[in-house]
């Protein structure tokens, strides 16, 4: 039997690679200019670190992930978000020793295990960021346009923005009291999962998808009539600065995430274009996360994205690079020539393809036509002799005679680039 990869994993194959190397280094290229810079952590954690800053009684930690036990006894966990792993790393280094304010991004694979759909893995790619060190809502706003310029700068007018404050540990135990009495009078008509969220995580039944808890939940208590004096003043000042660098967004009062570490702002970057897979991008402050983990009490704020959903979004754009010229040959006597001038090319940026396997010179004109290249050149005993031979553009046929050599062939290339 002929193996498979484990389902919910998936291999990204070249020309899906190229449309994810795009998305990496426009990232790259805006968060670098944002002042951020990257940080690399493991892909596994210890156990605790989730369950302790993701939160015990989420989706995620009590079904989700990928835990089992090392070959020490240790309980280990293949990361299922980044944000964690970055404050450990932030803490274990003291970061905030030289500065309290760390701009730090990162990208790579995330596991959970969720049911796979398009759009949904449970091995996915993030690319994220994060600032600590700031508590004034101008750092919010700075990462919302973050993201807002990734997705102008990738061509992207899909998705929007939503925003939402969950207020702090002084305001929220009022609006969960507050949103628990007016589900204990509907909890009948609450799906099972919700019934237990009512006891264990309230506010994560405005976010269920079943129809009969949107119906019930449609005239719940908005989370943004709660907020202490503080937590309204921090969101007011937010809307200011995005309404200053013209950032569009709209509010989002039923907006509550997945992982228990947010405080006040809060936001996800939605599309309709992916089905149930709304949210391409998410993220928000987490001003109690660092000290939870054993840190100092230092404030910070981030998102992730989902690299696999803004490449759907991306559709069929083509990021293939294709090659400049295709070598061919009349004979294997011309191969040496050939093999040297593909190489010289090579080395002086030219994408260069030839025969390998000494086909007929109609295969290999085929092959030149499935790889798509600019140019072909058929290379025999007299363009050997006269180190010059004829150059056909093939998409339009038009013929040009130029030196068989790097920089006569260089040349003809590059000006046809213009
Ligand atoms: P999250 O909302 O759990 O937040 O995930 C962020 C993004 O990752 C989602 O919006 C989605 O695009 C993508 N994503 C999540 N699960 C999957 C999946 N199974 N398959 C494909 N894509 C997925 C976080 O992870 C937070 N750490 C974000 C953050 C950073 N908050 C503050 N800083």
């Amino acid at each position: 039997m002929t193996l498979t990869a484990v389902k919910g994993f998936n291999d990204i194959l070249p020309d899906e690679s190229r449309r994810w190397q795009h998305i990496e280094q426009t990232a790259r290229r805006v968060f670098e200019l944002n002042g951020f810079g990257e940080i690399r952590v493991p892909v596994m954690e210890k156990t605790e670190l989730f369950c302790r800053s993701i939160g015990d009684a989420t989706d995620i930690v009590e079904k989700e992930m990928y835990t089992f036990t090392d070959k020490g006894e240790n309980s280990v966990t293949l990361r299922p978000e980044g944000t964690a792993g970055v404050m450990r790393a932030f803490i274990e280094h003291k970061l905030y020793a030289q500065d309290p304010v760390a701009k730090l991004y990162y990208m790579g694979p995330m596991f959970r295990y969720e049911r796979p759909q398009k759009g949904r893995y449970r091995q996915f790619h993030q690319i994220g960021a994060e600032i600590t060190g700031v508590h004034d809502p101008l750092a919010d706003a700075q990462v919302l346009n973050m993201l807002a310029t990734f997705f102008r700068e990738i061509g992207l007018t899909e998705p929007t923005l939503q925003i939402n404050s969950l207020g702090c540990p002084e305001c929220r135990p009022a609006y969960r009291t507050a949103l628990r009495s007016f589900l204990e009078e509907r909890l009948g008509a609450l799906c099972e999962d919700c019934k237990r969220r009512f006891a264990t995580n309230p506010l994560r039944t405005l976010d269920c998808k079943v129809p009969g808890c949107i119906e019930s939940t449609a005239g719940a208590p908005s989370v943004l009539e709660h907020l202490c004096k503080g937590c309204d003043d921090h969101f007011s000042t937010v809307k200011h600065y995005l309404d200053l660098s013209a950032t569009p967004y709209s509010i989002n009062a039923r907006m509550v995430r997945g992982l228990d570490y947010y405080t006040r702002t809060t936001f996800e970057m939605v599309t309709g274009l992916l089905g149930s897979q709304s949210a391409v991008a998410a993220g928000g402050r987490y001003d109690g996360l660092i000290s939870q983990l054993g840190g100092p009490a230092i404030p910070g704020i981030g998102f992730a994205m989902g690299l696999e959903r803004v490449a759907l979004l991306l559709g069929s754009q083509e990021f293939t690079t294709l090659p400049d010229l295709f070598i061919a040959t009349m004979g294997s006597s011309e191969r040496d020539v050939a093999f040297s001038l593909l190489d010289g090319l090579i080395k002086s940026g030219v994408r260069v393809e030839m025969d390998y396997e000494g086909k007929s010179l109609k295969s290999q004109m085929r092959r030149a036509d499935k790889l798509k290249a600019r140019y072909s050149v058929v290379i025999g005993e007299n363009e050997v002799a006269a180190e010059r031979a004829t150059f056909k553009r093939m998409a339009d046929g038009l013929q040009s005679d130029a030196a068989l050599t790097v920089s006569g062939i260089q040349t003809l290339v590059m000006k046809s680039e213009q």
